[in-house]
């Protein structure tokens, strides 16, 4: 199996396909820095730097399409609902590469916010460009903590199968017991979904979506998950003296306000007076970080780690997001974060390949496309 991995990175999707045995024969990014962790960590072999634009050309046939696009609102959407809303966007250039070489599968990576940006609205043109391509779209939200990722991170995934029902769901069976009968039932007729036109809201956490029309549910239950794991036990054995904090933080930290609580999984220890953003706070190590981001750690993140208050060590980032510890090598330590922040966690996606090209029996067997 073929792979070809769009918005490269430092190659979180690459990471879980070379797992799985999926040989990626084009990766594409047009940033420096991660241009040169993913040709030191992988190859220069089909990888370009760039404008995705300029090498739709070069793109092999592949049977697996990945890509974790860069969140742009579309102006127009949901006016006209299709790939016109998209234009001039880099999600239309998605649209423009599977439609060219239509590969079996897709598999795809954007935050949560999608599902509900402009009442739904963007999300409604992503979903009938892709699915009036031929493809079986499903999507569902998942979280990097369910993953054995000491980290909330919550995404949406979207993924696609041409002209075939696919032989497993991102939903479990399990999961979809949630639903009732007449709910289940729904959910296998293909006559009994919506024309995504006359969505009018947020769209659910988990979805399905072909030739126009959706049908889609809360889902809460992830029966899949997998043990979870803690701050502490990902931590730098022996974090420079550069990541603690001087003495000026420590005065401030010291006039900070007792929180001792947990929210999302996150230890909140203490937060700075003047600031009640999540920014301002100090946490522990006995649950889970924030979602890391391109811009985070460096300035707000603080920790209390032992007895010492520091941020995290870029070796820290790379076991939050999945990646092996020296993947960013090449990078400074400081430029290592945002491109850390920025990537899909390897474990999450590779999950996600899984269950899109799994051969497993069919659920709705009823589903008629
Ligand atoms: C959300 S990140 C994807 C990260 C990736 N999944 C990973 O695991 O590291 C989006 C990426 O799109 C890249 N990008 C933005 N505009 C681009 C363009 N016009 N052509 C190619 N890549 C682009 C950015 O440099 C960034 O690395």
């Amino acid at each position: 199996m073929k792979a070809v991995e769009l918005f490269c990175g430092i190659g979180g999707f690459r990471l879980a396909c070379d797992e799985l045995g999926i040989e990626t024969v084009f990766a594409n990014d047009i940033e420096e820095k991660a241009s040169q962790v993913y040709r030191d960590k992988f190859s220069d072999n089909g990888f370009y730097q760039g404008d995705i634009a300029e090498f739709i050309g070069k793109i092999p046939d592949h049977d697996l399409l990945t890509g974790g696009f860069p969140c742009q609102p579309f102006s127009s959407a949901g006016k006209k609902l299709g790939i016109e809303d998209a234009r001039g966007t880099l999600f239309e250039k998605i649209v423009e590469i599977i439609n060219l070489k239509k590969p079996k599968y897709f598999v795809l990576e954007n935050v949560k916010r999608l599902l509900s940006m402009d009442k739904g609205a963007h999300f409604a043109t992503i979903l009938n460009s892709l699915s009036d391509l031929g493809y079986l779209v499903e999507w569902r939200v998942l979280n990097a903590i369910n993953f054995g990722l000491p980290q909330s991170r919550e995404r949406v995934i979207i993924i696609g199968h041409l002209h075939t029902l696919p032989q497993s769901y991102l939903c479990s069976e399990e999961d979809l017991r949630e639903l009732s009968t007449k709910q289940l039932e729904n959910a296998a007729t293909y006559d009994d979904w919506v024309d995504i036109s006359l969505h009018t809201k947020s769209f659910s956490n988990w979805g399905m979506a072909y030739k126009g029309k959706f049908f889609h549910k809360k889902i809460v239950n992830f029966s899949e998950k997998q043990p979870y794991v803690m701050l502490y036990e990902v931590l730098d054995e022996q974090p420079d003296d550069a990541f603690y904090f001087n003495e000026d933080t420590l005065e401030r930290i010291k006039n900070s306000d007792e929180v001792n609580r947990f929210y999302n999984g996150v230890e909140i220890l203490y937060n700075q007076k003047g600031g009640a953003r999540m920014g301002y706070s100090i946490f522990g190590t006995n649950g889970v970080a924030p979602t890391l981001t391109c811009t985070t750690s460096r300035h707000y993140e603080r920790y209390k780690v032992h007895n010492g208050f520091r941020r995290l060590t870029n070796v820290e980032y790379a076991r939050i997001q999945g990646f092996p510890d020296n993947h960013c090598d090449t990078a400074t330590v400081y430029k290592q974060y945002p491109l850390y922040g920025n990537a899909v966690p390897p474990p999450m996606v590779k999950w996600a390949i899984n269950k899109t090209i799994n051969e497993t029996p069919v659920l709705l067997q009823s589903l008629h496309i």
